[in-house]
């Protein structure tokens, strides 16, 4: 397998160095990242976490002071609380463990500057600054990687606290690229050696940028942030947010209505209505809620980042604690239809959820809102060989409704499901199919 992957890489590197006269190419080819992006692929669901001084008062992560909802000086003075006097990070794993999911991504440093590790770069760091006096990140991926849980590291480009970063609060800043280059290429150097500092230290497995939207893709040098990261973690996943040089799409608390065309994508999206520790928020999903858009984002091909925000004690609120642990029991019983499958049946065939096993001979049916009674299938071809209840015994009937023996379109099937097989969110039926999926995608008799 590795050794396939490496030929169609290279063959593909070739077609490139003779197509483009070996120039840079400006975008990632997804042939090339294919091999690196099976994990992802497979994993379905990730736990994102901002932490950071934020939590002492419970404000909006960084924007708060950019907002001008408090000033700089009073989000500043944040840093006094931030203890980390509870902080558990095995406790963390295990945590996200119990949820089923496979990758973590934590804000190393959000855009207020403040990094969760020993940063060299003379600037804002929790072990300098905080009571916390600890690097807090390290232990935490030590956590994940006894846990076999994928590291992912949250990096804000922009940095508004530092003094050689142009801006800074919502009308203000410190001055134009353009008047002062130097100062520019000093924060480009600061960066980069932060990057630097990160990827040498903790190895991501995968890198979630984020403020991009400041500057430009040549400002940012993401290509070069791209090759120095690749260089020491050869396989290290990059999110879309590097303007062009990055492996997958990030849309962020919007949900798709028609399937997204790209390769991989996953949504990040908040436990309430804020990404930091916010205890006035207490708009907080419902974990039906958090497991319907679940199951509707991998039906879709995407994953799920699902954040969290812990307190400056380093707990993590109990209904936050109470959504992972309901995900995590859903998962452990209907995980074989979310973990290692493809996306399901185009629109039309099924009125809820679908996905597939990856030889696409198992069709999997997430029913919507609590479903019980029949249930219908449109335009399936193939034969179904049985009907389980996933994850109990229960094996149910179907009945094909409508087959016209001259006709090539295929039959209604129902499928009965009684109210007692139902599961606490959302039922879940493994549908065994003859040979991989079959599907009539025509208008009846008009073609
Ligand atoms: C946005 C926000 C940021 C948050 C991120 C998470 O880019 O700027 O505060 O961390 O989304 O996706």
């Amino acid at each position: 397998m590795v050794r396939k992957c490496f030929y169609t890489i290279w063959i593909l590197a070739m077609m490139l160095v003779i197509f483009t006269g070996a120039k840079a190419q400006q975008k990632i080819n997804p042939d090339s990242i294919r091999c690196k992006m099976q994990w992802f692929a497979d994993a379905k669901l990730g736990i994102f976490i901002h932490w950071g001084i934020y939590s002492v008062n419970g404000v909006d992560e960084s924007w708060s002071f950019y907002n001008k909802k408090i000033s700089y000086a009073d989000y500043m003075q944040q840093m006094k609380g931030f203890t980390a006097s509870k902080y558990n990070p095995q406790q963390w794993a295990a945590l996200i463990k119990e949820t089923g999911a496979r990758y973590a991504v934590i804000t190393t440093k959000h855009h207020d500057g403040m990094a969760l590790w020993p940063t060299r770069q003379n600037h804002l760091n929790v072990v300098t600054n905080t009571p916390a006096k600890q690097d807090v990140l390290g232990p935490f991926y030590k956590a994940l990687t006894e846990q076999g849980i994928k590291k992912g590291a949250y990096f804000s480009l922009l940095d508004w606290s530092h003094p050689d970063y142009p801006g800074f609060i919502k009308d203000s800043s410190r001055y134009k690229i353009a008047d002062d280059p130097e100062r520019w290429k000093r924060f480009q150097h600061f960066f980069q050696n932060q990057i630097h500092e990160i990827n040498t230290a903790y190895k991501p497995d995968l890198w979630w940028f984020d403020g991009d939207w400041e500057k430009s893709s040549d400002e940012w040098q993401s290509e070069s942030v791209r090759k120095q990261i690749l260089s020491i973690q050869s396989n290290a996943i990059i999110n879309g947010r590097l303007q062009g040089y990055g492996d997958y799409e990030t849309p962020e608390q919007n949900f798709p209505v028609s399937r997204p065309k790209y390769n991989w994508w996953e949504l990040c999206m908040t436990t309430n209505n804020n990404w930091g520790y916010h205890p006035d928020d207490t708009a907080y999903k419902t974990p039906f809620e958090v497991i319907t858009i679940f199951a509707d984002v991998v039906s879709n091909g995407g994953n799920l980042l699902l954040d969290i925000g812990p307190k400056a004690d380093g707990t993590i609120p109990a209904e936050q604690v109470n959504i992972l642990k309901e995900l995590g029991k859903w998962n452990k019983k209907n995980g074989e239809a979310i973990f290692n499958t493809i996306a399901g049946l185009p629109q039309g065939h099924f009125y809820g959820p679908t996905t597939l096993s990856k030889d696409s001979a198992t069709l999997y049916l997430f029913l919507p809102a609590q479903t019980a009674g029949n249930i219908m299938i449109k335009g399936l071809v193939n034969t179904i060989m049985d009907v389980q209840v996933l994850g109990t015994a229960a094996h149910l009937k179907q009945k094909v409704v409508g087959k016209i023996s001259w006709s090539p379109v295929p039959g209604l099937v129902f499928i009965s499901v009684p109210e007692n097989v139902r599961d606490e969110y959302i039922t879940v039926l493994k549908l065994s199919l003859d040979k991989p999926v079959k599907l009539y995608r025509g208008q009846g008799g008009l073609n």
